[in-house]
């Protein structure tokens, strides 16, 4: 690793080889830093256990970004100022020595301005690794727990959250005994979509929603977040969660309860989750039983995408050839209170579908047919608002 880094701030990456870092964390830090909202001490440092150097770690960054499909080319020179805050650190996740030696670089060269550098980490490991890294991260006393002000360490935990309730339970747990609640974050990056939030501006800055959103007029909703792609180099941690983990209680949970949440007393943070946590309390649960009536699951196979031959699911890299994990899944599901009672809210999302689309689809009752038909044919077409959260 480079020996002089530039930085009050220094973003940790664990996990720092993997798809996520290249396809989401660092093209969304670079547009952060196009738009001047980095302080200008920063740095990033990615860990992970393959060996490379700084320069080959920036390359391979450089390469995804170019590649990533809805990004502008990365202007040179700002990639090249960008690139220079980057490091990369060889480590093993349950070696304290990789730790002391990541500390060691860190602590040894203070911050140009003299600040004390304050740490984000970002777990965007394997889900069977992050207990560890949180163990360490602890024995290297990197925590700064309890640490209001600056300099401040926070935490960035990646989903999936645990695999199951007790195992999510077991893992907050182990964070909360190393970090206090305002130093945690358990991310869901759909949260960060613009579309997402202008969804709160949209239900409760505009008073002509309020009084139809409910049962009485709204027959159902849809949402849908349908991909194109597979699970690229994913297979085999993809294979442990599957849909339902992958997106169904994270994203699409997100968007049903933006949806059918009541207002928040403001747009505070903990506010907006009381809400919506109301929400997720009232979904009917399904008894195993019958949990054929209300959820349908599914595996792509091998077919042509956007003009290209693509593998099936069980031939993907790293996926059993056996599998049962779902691609796919279809859900109807009812929030059990005043306002949506006996309204199905249909879920669906799965790869290598035709079309990349996230979108939420409000259907209003039908009106009986009294206006312009002389002959009683059936109900009209009822009206649907459409809320098209990706791709624009
Ligand atoms: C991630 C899932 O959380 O979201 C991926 O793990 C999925 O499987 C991705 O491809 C979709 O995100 P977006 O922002 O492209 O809709």
């Amino acid at each position: 690793m480079n020996k002089h880094l530039p930085s009050t701030f220094t973003l940790l990456i664990f996990g720092a080889s993997g798809d996520l870092t290249r396809r989401k964390l660092i093209p969304a830090v670079f547009n952060l830093y196009r738009q001047n909202l980095l302080p200008e001490e920063f740095s990033v440092v990615g860990f992970a256990r393959s060996d490379k150097t700084d320069e080959q770690f920036r390359e391979q960054l450089k390469i995804a970004l170019a590649a990533g499909r809805n990004l502008p080319e990365p202007d040179q020179k700002d990639w090249s100022k960008f690139a220079s805050h980057l490091f990369y650190h060889q480590g093993q996740y349950d070696d304290p020595a990789s730790y002391q030696s990541l500390l060691e670089t860190l602590e040894k060269f203070g911050s140009p301005s003299g600040q004390a550098r304050n740490y984000l980490f970002y777990l965007a490991t394997p889900p069977d690794v992050v207990p560890e890294v949180i163990r360490q991260i602890k024995h290297a006393d990197l925590a700064r727990r309890g640490l209001q002000e600056s300099p401040w360490s926070r935490i960035i935990v990646e989903k999936p959250f645990g695999h199951d309730l007790a195992s999510a339970r077991e893992l907050n747990t182990q964070i909360s005994d190393v970090f206090k609640e305002h130093q945690i974050y358990r991310i869901d990056h759909y949260l960060g979509k613009e579309t997402v939030q202008n969804l709160l501006v949209f239900r409760f800055a505009n008073a002509i929603f309020e009084p139809i959103w409910n049962h009485h007029f709204v027959d159902h909703v849809q949402i849908a977040v349908t991909e194109t792609l597979g699970v690229e180099k994913r297979g085999g941690l993809y294979d442990r969660s599957g849909a339902i983990r992958d997106m169904v209680q994270n994203h699409m949970m997100h968007l049903l309860s933006l949806i059918a949440m009541e207002s928040p007393i403001s747009l505070d943070a903990d506010a907006i989750r009381d809400e919506k946590v109301k929400v997720l309390q009232s979904l009917r649960s399904l008894p195993p039983e019958c949990a054929g009536q209300y959820v349908v699951r599914g595996q792509y196979a091998a077919g042509v995408t956007n003009g290209y031959k693509v593998a099936g699911y069980q031939e993907e890299p790293g996926v059993s050839p056996d599998s049962t994990t779902e691609t796919f899944v279809a859900l109807k599901l009812f929030v059990d209170n005043w306002r949506w009672a006996n309204v199905p809210f249909y879920l669906r999302t799965g790869k290598r579908l035709p079309v990349r689309i996230t979108e939420i689809g409000i259907h209003f009752k039908s009106i009986p047919q009294v206006l312009f038909n002389t002959e009683r044919l059936g109900p009209m077409t009822p009206n649907v608002l459409t809320i098209r959260i990706q791709p624009n």
